[in-house]
This record gives structure tokens, sequence and C-alpha cells, in this order.
């Protein structure tokens, strides 16, 4: 089916919203609660957009496309709305872009930039709330949360950790950790789901923090975790080719295997890469001290030892386990030695202990 996006003709399929087919076709419609994990909300109001035929603005995010829909997003009354609620957001809590975590990063500042507004036209008065790191993982200021609600979805729903909800009433309400404990106190388990979909800085990774990196100055290479066998796809950011901080990999919202989620250690145990106390080079024990040695001769005393043992007590004297934190051929090529070289059946894996 066809639908007419501000002019352009756009292709979508039934079941789709406005706002994804519009986004599908490379048209920027703003979006603060929605998220492609966490599903439309209805919250913000950011994505409305004019639809011929209906009346007032509509939610383009929870809109499903028709064919022959007519649909403009930039409208004075369009622009006007999400100027309106950008401006309000921003006069609550204390943005304050220069010293965020997330300038350049976020996407209710992308959306004030479009909108061209440079500072908010009302003041509101309030005390700052002192930020909770109380977490090993992650920082918490509420004083830059928009109660966009794509958290509480993520961890409820997404990784099922049942930790954020909403508390309190009306102009109090807030994101919570169980009945308001700080995060560090509370059953987070540290997925960092919740800073995954965040679309401010109310919610950051304290290792960038702490080492004063923020996001938009780094790279990000697509690995495949080292930890275990799932091989979850991990976003690796660094700076000046060292570590900075791990996000999942953000084409994956909908495919295996980690659809866009991680774990505690894929999330923040990676930086060990750049750890002093990582071995570079085998070490090779000679007179009961470990040296350091180059590969050959790491690898001919291996042998012989090898050798020594299977001539002497015979092939099952040697045992072979390899690891789920290598890939599928290296296990492989390890089995194979075992089997064909050293001629034994005793191998196993770290995956069925
Ligand atoms: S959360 Fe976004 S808008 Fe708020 S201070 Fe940070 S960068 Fe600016
Ligand atoms: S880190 Fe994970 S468990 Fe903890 S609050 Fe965030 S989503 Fe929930
Ligand atoms: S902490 Fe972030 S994701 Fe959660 S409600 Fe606030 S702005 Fe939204
Ligand atoms: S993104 Fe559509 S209502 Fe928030």
């Amino acid at each position: 089916m066809h639908l007419t996006i501000d002019g352009r003709v756009v292709e979508a399929v039934p079941g789709q919203t406005v706002l994804e087919a519009a986004r599908a076709a490379g048209i920027y419609i703003p979006a603060l609660c929605y998220h492609p994990k966490t599903g439309k909300a209805g919250r913000c109001r950011a994505c409305v957009v004019e639809v011929e035929g209906l009346r007032g603005l509509k939610e383009s995010c929870a809109l499903l496309v028709k064919d022959g829909m007519v649909v403009r997003t930039d409208t004075p009354k369009v622009l006007q709305t999400r100027r309106m609620i950008v401006e309000l957001l921003l006069s609550e809590g204390h943005h304050n872009c220069i010293s965020c975590q997330s300038n350049a990063d976020c996407e209710l500042q992308e959306m004030a930039y479009h909108l061209g507004i440079e500072r908010p036209s009302y003041l509101v008065e309030s005390l700052p709330t002192p930020k909770d790191m109380s977490s090993g993982g992650i920082v918490r200021d509420s004083d830059k949360c928009i109660q966009c609600g794509r958290c509480v979805v993520a961890c409820q729903h997404g990784v099922v950790n049942q930790v954020l909800s909403f508390a309190y009433r009306g102009s109090h309400a807030q994101v919570v950790c169980d009945d308001d404990q700080p995060m560090g106190e509370s059953t987070c388990v540290q997925c960092g789901e919740c800073v995954q979909v965040c679309p401010v800085g109310a919610l950051v990774l304290k290792q960038p923090l702490e080492n004063k990196i923020r996001p938009h100055e780094t790279t990000a290479t697509k690995v495949t975790c080292p930890y275990c066998g799932v091989g979850c796809q991990i976003d690796l950011h660094t700076k000046d080719n060292r570590y900075a901080f791990a996000m999942a990999h953000e084409g994956q919202w909908d495919r295996q295997p980690n659809k866009g989620m991680l774990c505690v250690k894929g999330r923040f145990g990676l930086d060990y890469i750049d750890s002093p106390d990582r071995l570079r080079s085998p070490l090779v024990r000679k007179k009961g001290k470990l040296e350091k040695a180059s590969w050959d001769e790491a690898l001919d005393v291996v042998a012989k030892g090898l050798k020594a043992i299977q001539e002497k007590h015979g092939p099952d004297a040697v045992g072979f386990f390899t690891s789920a934190k290598v890939s599928n051929e290296e296990n492989y090529a390890l089995q194979r030695f075992g089997r064909a070289l050293i001629g034994t059946n005793n191998i196993d894996h770290c995956a069925r202990l």
C-alpha cells in the first residue's frame, strides 16, 4: 500500500504505523516515548501529525497506515504543538546540555534543535535533586527524566526484571526502583537495558561518565560478546582506540540472538580489554618461574610435553577442555587435534559444566 507524507509517496505494509512508515522512508518524525523495543506509549505526543480527513492532531506512533492516507508532519499546527511539548519538558527538571553526559546523543535535544528552540520560554523554579550514584554501573538523574516510560516497559516486560515503575502522583510522579530504593540497594541486576532505551541523560552508564567520555566522541564497532555461547551482538564504543563502554548492537532490535539486550557481563565486563594485567604474550615456566616467551617457543614446549605424556602413559592420559568463549571452528579444530593427532576421546567443553 501507499501513503503520502509531506507530498512524498511512501510505501508501507499493513500493520505498520505512520511513524514506522515515515522512518523507513527516511522522514524525520520525533518520538520520545515510543521506541521500537518498548512500543507505543502515547505519553509524550512528540510524534503528532496532521492527517487529511481526520480531526485534530494524531499520534503517528499509534496510528496505523491506510492505503491512500495523506499525512503532513510539518504544518504550523504540528510544529507549534511539538514546540510547546519540548519547551515544557525543557522547563521542568534541570536540563543543562553543556555538562550533560548525553549531550549530542539525546533525543530531546535533537528535537529542540530541529524545532529551533534555543532556550525554553518558561521558567519553573525547583531545587536540583541529587543524582542516584548508588549503583555499580548506572547513574540516575531524575532531574533529566521526561517520564517517557521507556525504561519502565523495558525493565518490566523486556528483560522482565520488574525493578522500575512509576510511583507517586501528579507533579510528584517519578520512576522508582522497587519501593523507591536507591538503585544500588534495589533488586536491579544491572543489565543496563533501561540505559539503552532512555532517550535523554536521565539514565547513563557510569564507566564513560567517570572517564569523561561522551557517546558522540566514540566509535562503535560491532563485536560478538566473548562471555558465553549466546553470542550477543555488541556495539563496542572506543575513543582513541581505547575501551569506552558497551551497548547492545542497535541494528538488532528484533533479531536473535540478543534482540538488542545485554546482560551485566556483556554490558559492563569488557573493560578488561585495556587492563594492564592482561596477558599479551605467552608465559613459559623456566626454573619454576613464569617468563615471557614467543608463540613458537611456547607451542614447542606444549608439543614436547604432550608427546612425552602420550609416549609414556598412552593417549588417554591427555584430555582437552575447550571453551564457549571461542568460535565453533576453533572448538572443532581442537577436538580434531585431540582425536586424530593425540588419539584420545577425552574431550569436553565448559558449556557442559
Ligand atoms: S538530557 Fe538532553 S536535553 Fe537534557 S541536559 Fe541532557 S542533553 Fe540536554
Ligand atoms: S539495569 Fe536492568 S534490572 Fe536494573 S533497572 Fe535497568 S532494566 Fe531494570
Ligand atoms: S529515566 Fe529515561 S527512559 Fe525512564 S522515564 Fe525517564 S526519561 Fe524515560
Ligand atoms: S512517541 Fe508517539 S506519543 Fe510519544
